[in-house]
């Protein structure tokens, strides 16, 4: 979630659709066509599988609803519309009730490659198909009820855990093959490239201790990615007790930035 944004959620109509304009609706079809080809061969199984089980439509948004009863079905997870800004104890809250929060807006042509705020493609491009996934949705749930039961400290650890898995997370499976499942990597063209084929960023193995020791900026392409061998990895951490690796953390202290820390937003 950004702090600001120059944009405004759109309200739910009362049978809970909301009213996109035609430009609104075309935005979405341009996002999608170019992004639809850009993931195959580069996001990992899941991801794709889950696009395919949502079958969200290319030719504009899609209604939150539709959607909503594929994920219940599949893994008891729903959207759930909410301003552009929300805050920590809201965010969580959500998480730990399944309910991805999705903001009700879609960017403006002027905003076309990069947009810090999330936007409704971002979430639902990015995010929503890996919530059909049982163990996915069960790291994230349970990622939800940690960070609302934690201190305002604890949670700008936990924020970087959501932030290189969720958001930016990557796969090096065992037959050494670089997958994509990060929504904000999936749902950004420039991104998709450069984590896939970049020589530029360091791409780590996954080691949750580091993840919280490791700073990160919303506002350029990622220096870091760190490298999970498959989902599994995820729900076999969300069984563990994650709060006791947070204390490790803390204890430690942050890793030395690639670049200055600049961490407005935290997650989203
Ligand atoms: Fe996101």
């Amino acid at each position: 979630m950004a702090k600001s944004s120059q944009y405004v959620s759109k309200p739910l109509e009362a049978d809970g659709s909301i009213l996109w304009t035609p430009e609104e609706n075309d935005v979405w079809h341009a996002l999608y066509s170019r992004q639809i080809g850009n993931i195959q061969h580069k996001a990992c199984d899941e991801y794709l599988d889950g696009l395919k089980i949502l079958n969200l439509r290319s030719d504009g948004i899609p209604h939150m609803e539709e959607l909503n009863s594929v994920l219940r079905e599949r893994t008891g997870w729903e959207c759930a519309a909410v301003p552009a800004l929300i805050d920590f104890d809201e965010f969580f809250r959500l998480l730990a009730n399944r309910k991805f929060p999705v903001a009700t807006f879609i960017r403006r042509r002027e905003d076309f490659d990069y947009l810090q705020e999330p936007d409704i493609f971002h979430e639902i491009f990015g995010h929503c198909a890996m919530l059909t996934h049982p163990e996915f949705a069960e790291f994230t749930h349970r990622y939800g009820q940690l960070g609302y039961e934690a201190s305002k400290e604890d949670r700008v650890f936990l924020a970087r855990l959501y932030w290189f898995t969720v958001e930016f997370g990557l796969i090096r499976n065992t037959d050494n093959e670089l997958k994509i499942y990060g929504g904000g990597i999936l749902s950004s063209p420039g991104e998709t490239e450069y984590a896939f084929n970049s020589e530029v960023p360091e791409r780590r193995e996954f080691n949750i201790v580091d993840v919280l020791r490791t700073p990160y900026r919303i506002d350029i392409m990622q220096p870091i990615y760190y490298c999970i061998e498959s989902i599994h990895q995820l729900f076999e951490l969300s069984q563990m007790d994650i709060m006791q690796y947070v204390k490790k953390a803390k204890a430690l202290g942050l890793f030395e930035p690639k670049f200055p820390p600049k961490e407005k937003r935290l997650v989203s």
